[in-house]
């Protein structure tokens, strides 16, 4: 059984909709990252599974339990449900400790059993020493971290994570995402995780859901996400890559023959696609040969592992990406090798 399951949810806030009919079950110990641009619902639907909203049509279901419809909402205090938000709410004048116990004298737990557990999630988040520093006088990634802590400490079976890292420097983050990964380890939680940053989500998350404009476009393990997406929308939202006009000449199994600009290539597909078609290449299947799709080089960016190199391809507004270890000079005329290549279902 699922542990959190939203049928055709809807929220209308006046004329707009933030949610428009999204259906998705989440696995218990599952680690979910809800990913699309701003706007799309993902606060909408972390506020809808908290309790902080009522849907306006559609239900939530915590295993086999109702907890909203329209018409009756369990409260958010009775949901069992840890929430960190982007911005961590905590008290400054308090010290670390105070802040993270909070939760527990709120929910009056016996205060013998509270120091031991304050002093086991501050060890998980890395701030053990750090139990009697105030809030004012910590970091960002430290704040964070309190947080985080004052979330756990409350053991809950269901944690929703809003943006939790947009504040962070890049280092910071990258050390953040590794807490996160070992703290879904040890609690064996289910996580839902918000975020716009792809990168983030392709990391930590076991499955990826991509929404727009308060629809969910697809829900699957990252590493599908990346290399089969669902639609042209999900291709061009996640990750660096570029699609292709082709037109189909023959199929065999889930692998097509497209033909691009009067050259082959085979392409992995779902069912028979049939005429025209965009095929979705990603640069790290592409490699510059002396044999392969014709294309002429239009600028070449170092970016530190790699030259990021931007070709024509005959036809018009048709554009590569190539990672090269070499740059390439503007105007060169090259050929251009596929290793792999995905037909996007709709495009
Ligand atoms: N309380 C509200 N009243 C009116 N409109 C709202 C309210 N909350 C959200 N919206 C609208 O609903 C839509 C979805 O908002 P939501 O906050 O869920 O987006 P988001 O995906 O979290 O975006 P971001 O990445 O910018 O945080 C937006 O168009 C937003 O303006
Ligand atoms: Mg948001």
């Amino acid at each position: 059984m699922s542990e959190i399951r939203v049928e055709s949810l809807v929220k209308q806030y006046g004329d707009t909709t933030a949610l428009d009919g999204v259906s998705l079950a989440f696995p218990p110990g599952s680690f979910t990252a809800l990913l699309g641009p701003s706007g799309c619902g993902k606060t909408t639907m972390l506020r809808l599974i908290a309790g902080f909203e009522a849907p306006s049509e559609g239900r939530v279901f915590f295993g086999d339990r109702l907890v909203a419809d329209p018409k009756r909402q369990l409260p958010p205090e009775a949901r069992n449900v840890g929430v960190v938000f982007q911005s961590y709410a905590l008290w400054p004048h308090m010290d670390v400790a105070e802040n993270v116990c909070y939760p527990l004298r709120a929910r009056q737990v016996a205060s013998a059993d509270i120091p031991a557990r304050v002093a086991a999630v501050l060890d998980i988040v890395g701030l053990g020493d750090f139990a009697q520093r105030r809030i004012d006088e910590l970091s960002g990634g430290q704040r964070q971290r309190v947080a985080l802590a004052r979330c756990l400490v409350a053991e809950a079976r269901i944690i929703l994570f809003d943006e939790p890292l947009a504040n962070l420097d890049m280092h910071l983050r990258s050390a953040m995402v590794d807490a996160f990964r070992d703290i879904h380890r040890r609690t064996g939680a289910t996580i839902v995780y918000v975020t716009h940053d792809q990168a983030e989500a392709l990391a930590l998350a076991d499955r990826v859901a991509v929404m727009s404009g308060g629809r969910l476009l697809q829900a699957a393990a990252p590493q599908e996400i990346y290399r089969s997406p669902a639609d042209a929308a999900v291709a061009g939202f996640v990750g660096r890559g570029s699609l292709i006009s082709g037109n189909t000449v023959h199929n065999s199994g889930s692998t097509s023959t497209i033909d691009v600009a009067g050259h082959r290539v085979a392409a992995r597909s779902l069912g028979e696609p049939t005429g025209a078609v965009k095929i979705l290449l990603r640069p790290e299947a592409l490699r510059i040969a002396t044999d392969g799709l014709p294309a002429t080089v239009l600028d070449s960016v170092y970016r530190g592992a790699v030259h990021e190199v931007r070709l024509a391809l005959s036809g018009p507004g048709q554009q590569l990406l190539v990672d090269s270890t070499e740059a390439l000079a503007t105007g060169e005329r090259v050929h251009v090798a596929v290793s792999d290549a995905w037909v996007v279902p709709g495009a």
